[in-house]
């Protein structure tokens, strides 16, 4: 899924999608303006093997979208530095870093519902208790259930690169996303994004040593952390040449 940018088949400057930056209503109220959104939703199969989890495990771990922050110590059971993992995919690093630190409590959010599926089978074939997840537009999840100053750590790995200059504007890494995300960390909390897309590397690079609340832990990219497990369609990409960026950036103190 990560490595192909054309992922979706889909064009999203089609005239009239949903996700066009303005509505014209037809009964001639203003337009107003739509969010442009980092994903498009796509049909995906849920196989039963994930429908099952779904069944079992969703009503344990998943945390249903709502617009008032949540108690988390109470949605974990527990009082642990908690991170928050934006765009998990099929979860699989998500359950092996959850798995490496039983003492933190991951938060995972993802739109596309067979990637629930998988992240909740994975909690239940390794028995994993530190993750909960929230099947939504990460945008409003931050802005509505994330209260500032909470976060010990964000992950956000392999985000839809949207390699088309025109598609640019979806890119999750922008400067108002990061000035909503980074208030959300405490000071000293981390900010870890990964690309294998170097002009999207080069954008985010960009636009995190520019939030003044951030202050990078590198000089430019940062080795890639032990815990962040390297995936097989990165492993696949290395062996062809390709590159991976790892950028780690802290709040400031002040
Ligand atoms: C390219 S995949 C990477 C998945 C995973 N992080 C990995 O490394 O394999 C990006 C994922 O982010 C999800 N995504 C994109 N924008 C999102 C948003 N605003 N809220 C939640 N999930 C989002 C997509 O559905 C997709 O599964």
């Amino acid at each position: 899924m990560i490595h192909d940018p054309n992922e979706t088949g889909y064009e999203p400057d089609a005239p009239g999608h949903a996700d066009d930056a303005t509505q014209s209503p037809a009964d001639g109220a203003p337009a107003f303006p739509r969010r442009i959104r980092s994903f498009v939703t796509r049909a995906g199969r849920v196989s039963t093997g994930q429908r099952r989890a779904m069944d079992e495990l969703g009503p344990r771990f998943l945390v249903p979208y709502t617009s008032s922050p949540v108690e988390w110590d109470a949605a974990f059971g527990r009082h642990a530095p908690r991170v928050l993992e934006i765009g998990f995919g099929m979860g699989a690093s998500t359950a092996e870093i959850a798995a490496a630190r039983p003492g933190d409590d991951f938060i995972g959010v993802e739109v596309h519902e067979p990637g629930v599926g998988a992240l909740l089978k994975l909690i239940g074939e390794q028995q994993l208790t530190n993750i909960r997840i929230i099947q939504h537009d990460a945008v409003e999840v931050i802005e509505q259930m994330i209260e500032p100053g909470t976060l010990d750590g964000v992950h956000v790995f392999f985000p839809d690169p949207w390699h088309k200059a025109r598609h640019h504007k979806r890119r999750l890494i922008q400067p108002p996303f990061v000035a909503l995300l980074a208030p959300r960390l405490k000071p000293g909390g981390y900010l870890h994004c990964a690309t294998d897309w170097q002009n999207y590397a080069e954008q985010m690079l960009e636009v995190l040593a520019a939030e003044p609340s951030l202050e990078n832990t590198a000089e430019g990219y940062a080795p890639r952390p032990d815990y962040r497990p390297v995936t097989k369609f990165e492993r696949r990409g290395l062996r062809l040449g390709h590159g991976v960026w790892d950028l780690v950036f802290k709040r400031r103190a002040t």
